[in-house]
């Protein structure tokens, strides 16, 4: 059985009084969630302070991006073994507002998925396709696209021990969620991809789905059997709701 994961993306969000306040939110609702596994991912300047509000709780800490680069002259960039250094266990990669904003390409995607694996974090592989994307009907080459380019590069053995976000990207911010047997498919795709592969590594790898979950929407699309859990942006913002969300997923 895979464990359930739901990881709060906090994006650029925050200052260090709110963070501090939902750190705590969110540790003191914890009690009832013992089976699901629940990941916070701050901005970089808060990771310090949050992990170590995180001590002695079972919460791992997360990243929101990480370097391709070990170390060196790279200004602005955060590397693998900082993270590792402050406490991170996690780290997301690839998300899509890192992708659409930045530039991000598949190469680069995969050069941080497999550098934060050298570096001993767990990466959180987003995958997902534009609204244009869906209504030409390419989300499968989308998403087959995005994973390809990990498979190639750090082997598909290596998904039996890291985490894919399926996030649509016209779901992300806009309230317009993926109907739980929309983002089941891709999912139910994502890991027959996999299979193809590695049976192993397909059995083993948790999905999660990201996109305007919400305390209302998060159970019905959790009881998908190959959604393992969630990605979650505003809504982990807010202690109440993120906790509602983890504990549907427990
Ligand atoms: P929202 O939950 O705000 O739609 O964001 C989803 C997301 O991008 C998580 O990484």
């Amino acid at each position: 059985m895979r464990q359930p994961l739901v990881a709060g993306n906090w994006k650029m969000n925050g200052t260090r009084e709110s963070a501090q306040l939902l750190i705590k939110g969110i540790i003191n609702g914890m009690a009832g969630v013992t089976r699901a596994e629940v990941v916070v991912c701050p901005p970089f300047v808060y990771l310090e302070l949050v992990g170590a509000a995180l001590q002695g709780t079972q919460i791992p800490l997360g990243a929101q991006n990480v370097s391709k680069e070990e170390m060196g002259a790279f200004t602005g960039e955060i590397a693998a073994p900082m993270l590792k250094d402050v406490g991170c266990q996690y780290v997301i990669v690839g998300h899509s507002e890192r992708r659409t904003l930045y530039g991000e390409g598949d190469q680069l995607v995969a050069e941080k998925y497999a550098r934060a694996r050298k570096e001993g974090l767990t990466p959180i592989l987003c995958v997902g396709e534009l609204l244009e994307e869906r209504e030409a009907g390419t989300t499968e080459e989308v998403v087959a696209r995005q994973l390809d380019a990990v498979i190639d590069l750090a082997g598909v053995a290596s998904l039996a021990e890291s985490v894919v976000a399926y996030e649509p990207v016209w779901a992300i911010g806009t309230g317009r969620t993926a109907t739980p047997q929309q983002a089941q498919d891709v999912h139910a795709f994502i890991r027959q991809r996999i299979a193809a592969q590695s049976k192993e590594a397909a059995e083993q790898v948790r999905i999660l789905y990201g996109g305007s979950v919400n305390a209302k929407n998060a159970a019905e699309l959790l009881r998908m059997p190959d959604i393992d859990g969630g990605l979650i942006g505003g809504a982990s913002l807010k202690a109440a709701d993120f906790l509602t969300i983890c504990q549907a997923a427990n």
